[in-house]
């Protein structure tokens, strides 16, 4: 008999149900997600995001509430991302710093009622700079060494309030090292840091920097003198080793789904968990295709899920976990 047919035939294993059930390689639970939440000043509020359609900006009285559901549903943890009024931001970002600030009462508050549930937070300055970069502005660019010192005290306050991990998304130099001797030396052991170690200077992130309010700022320069050049993947590899090495315990890439090749060779040099971020343009992407009657939300937020999972990413940032967790439940 020549060749493998008919001897071979692989739609055996895709014939029923059942034997579909067995043979899949690939599967997706709520406790993959972490779901990333915007928090606003005031109370009993949630407030639609134009450019984010089924996502709200929310008071940290709804955040808590918030936080209990993702927690019954099986929702590991939370990223908060604080929005700022802009007559309350400055060059410096100086609210970053401030123990009472927005984030650190809300990972209070999250922490009393919820203590079970993870916290990760971000460390950048982008929230609180009037000009949206994320780091100190000086002499036309961002200056490495000079941030670095405001990311490690922004860094120290996080965890000081009882975030569970600390998330550096501003792609400085050496920020995981200054963070970990940081953590280390403070006695705060046990915070773990999860790097935006390859962090792409994508314009799938727009809309969450019209969630902020931090686009209009940045002008046509943008972050390219510090998130990564999209074209480079061998320049991931370098960003995630570094990192590894300076102590950080889970890497992340950033976009999500048109860097699914990223992912997958991050994969196979590290062997610390890796998280994928479906950022703020890739969920309005699928939610415009839905409401334009492309397909079913739901089903292609599932499958998109899959491809991050089949790619090699251990958990995901999805603005869509909530309602995923609903689904599976
Ligand atoms: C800020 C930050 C950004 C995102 C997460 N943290 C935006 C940026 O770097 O401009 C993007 C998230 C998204 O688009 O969903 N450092």
């Amino acid at each position: 008999m020549n060749g493998r047919f008919p001897a071979i035939r692989p739609r055996r294993t895709r014939s029923a149900t059942w034997i579909r059930n067995l043979a899949r390689e690939t599967s997706v639970t709520a406790h993959d997600f972490i779901q990333p939440l915007f928090v606003v000043e005031g109370e009993g509020i949630r407030k639609p995001i134009p450019s984010l359609p089924g996502v709200d900006h929310l008071s940290i009285d709804r955040v808590v509430e918030t936080a209990r559901a993702a927690y019954d549903l099986g929702i590991p943890a939370l990223a908060l991302f604080p929005v700022i009024a802009s007559n309350l931001k400055d060059p410096e970002g100086k609210l970053a710093i401030d123990p009472d600030g927005l984030i650190p009462r809300c990972v209070r508050a999250v922490k009393k009622a919820v203590p079970d549930i993870g916290i990760m937070c971000d460390v950048a300055l982008d929230p609180y700079t009037d000009h949206g970069h994320d780091g100190l502005f000086i002499d036309g660019d961002v200056a490495n060494d000079a941030t670095l010192a405001v990311l490690v005290k922004q860094a120290e306050v996080l965890a000081e309030a009882g975030s569970d991990m600390v998330s550096p998304s501003d792609m400085m130099d050496g920020r995981v090292g200054a963070i970990r001797d940081m953590l280390e030396s403070r006695g705060f052991v046990n915070t773990m840091i999860l790097s935006y170690a390859v962090k792409y200077a994508s314009v799938f992130y727009g809309p969450f920097r019209s969630a902020l309010g931090s686009a209009s700022a940045l002008g046509v320069k943008g972050k390219h003198s510090y998130q990564m050049d999209i074209s480079n993947k061998r320049e991931a590899i370098k960003e995630v080793l570094l990192d590894v090495a300076e102590g950080a315990d889970m890497v992340m890439v950033k976009p999500g789904m048109p860097y699914l090749d990223v992912i997958s060779a991050v994969r196979e040099v590290v062997d610390v968990p890796v998280v994928a971020y479906q950022v703020s343009g890739e969920y309005a992407m699928l939610a415009a295709g839905a409401a334009a009657g492309a397909f079913d939300f739901m089903r292609v937020m599932h499958e998109s899920m899959v491809c991050f999972k089949r790619a090699g990413a251990d958990a995901i940032l999805t603005y869509a976990a909530l309602q995923l967790a609903r689904e599976l439940a």
